[in-house]
């Protein structure tokens, strides 16, 4: 779920054990998806902002949300369609960045290489969004609110955190 330019669906191509599909309300960012080869058998969807998802229920086996939660203003009403179009012992997953170091200590973690400049400024410009969604832990209330499991990691040096809800 918000698929961006495909990344992410790029890398899980590499498990042939699992189908991957991506969706996004960006038309662009779907289009730089598209360009992948990779994804030409991917199916891609463009989703319309605050509509239902075009899923029917208990559909997939998890759904992941790569630096893309953490962004919205309300995220509750794409959670609760992501949890309706999850299968039993299905999971939700997030990875978000923790904003939690200083410019020395992040370079410090990444190196000061220049393929790693885009990934400081990302992380300079995520900091704040990244360090209110830990302290709102809205996936661990989600998760309460539906008496699922919820498991968190910090990943990355302590750069991005790994959430998990998992239907019961
Ligand atoms: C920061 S990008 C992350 C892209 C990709 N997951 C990655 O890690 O490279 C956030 C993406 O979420 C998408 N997005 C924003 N709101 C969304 C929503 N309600 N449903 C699905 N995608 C959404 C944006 O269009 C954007 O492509």
């Amino acid at each position: 779920m918000g698929t961006g330019a495909g990344k992410l669906l790029e890398l899980g191509q590499t498990l042939p054990h699992l189908r991957w599909q991506g969706a996004d309300t960006e038309a662009a960012m779907l289009a730089e998806a598209r360009k992948r080869p990779s994804l030409r058998q991917t199916p891609l969807h463009h989703l319309t902002p605050h509509a239902p998802l075009p899923f029917p229920d208990a559909q997939f086996d998890a759904v992941t949300f790569c630096s893309v939660l953490f962004l919205l203003p309300d995220p509750t009403p794409l959670l609760a369609e992501a949890w309706r179009i999850l299968r039993p012992n299905g999971r939700l997953i997030a990875l978000t960045p923790t904003g939690s170091k200083g410019t020395p200590g992040i370079m410090r973690t990444i190196g000061w290489h220049a393929p790693n400049w885009s990934f400081f400024l990302w992380r300079q410009m995520t900091a704040g969004s990244g360090r209110r969604w830990a302290q709102q832990e809205t996936l661990a209330t989600f998760a309460r609110q539906h008496g699922a499991l919820y498991e968190k990691k910090t990943v990355f040096h302590g750069l991005a955190a790994v959430e998990w809800v998992q239907v019961g």
